[in-house]
């Protein structure tokens, strides 16, 4: 398995494009998606997994992720 969180798999290092590859026909060990996942699907994938990138990277000092945080821990305070 690859860690999608380390830097060099972040957009710089790893355009959209390589990572709607490794989705779609699979690499080494990882099998490909593409005969099970529409292309919408696929690329949707790949925002989704941007998406997660840039939100482990969002600081608590910013007052909007803050915010976000704040109401993401009220939600999950029941669960716990
Ligand atoms: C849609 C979700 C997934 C995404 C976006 C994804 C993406 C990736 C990426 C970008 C890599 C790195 C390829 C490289 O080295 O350039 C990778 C590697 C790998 N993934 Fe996935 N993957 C997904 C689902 C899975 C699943 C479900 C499995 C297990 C069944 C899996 C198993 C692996 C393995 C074993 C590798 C290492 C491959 C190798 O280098 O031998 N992946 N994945």
């Amino acid at each position: 398995m690859a860690n999608l969180l380390l830097d060099n798999f972040g957009s710089a290092a790893y355009p959209d494009g390589r990572l709607y590859d490794v989705i779609s026909n699979g690499k080494g060990n990882m099998g490909g998606y593409k005969h099970n996942l529409s292309l919408r699907d696929r690329w949707a994938i790949v925002g989704y997994v941007r998406a997660l990138q840039l939100s482990r990277k969002a600081p608590l000092s910013d007052p909007t992720v803050k915010a976000a945080f704040e109401k993401a821990k009220a939600a999950a305070a029941p669960l716990q």
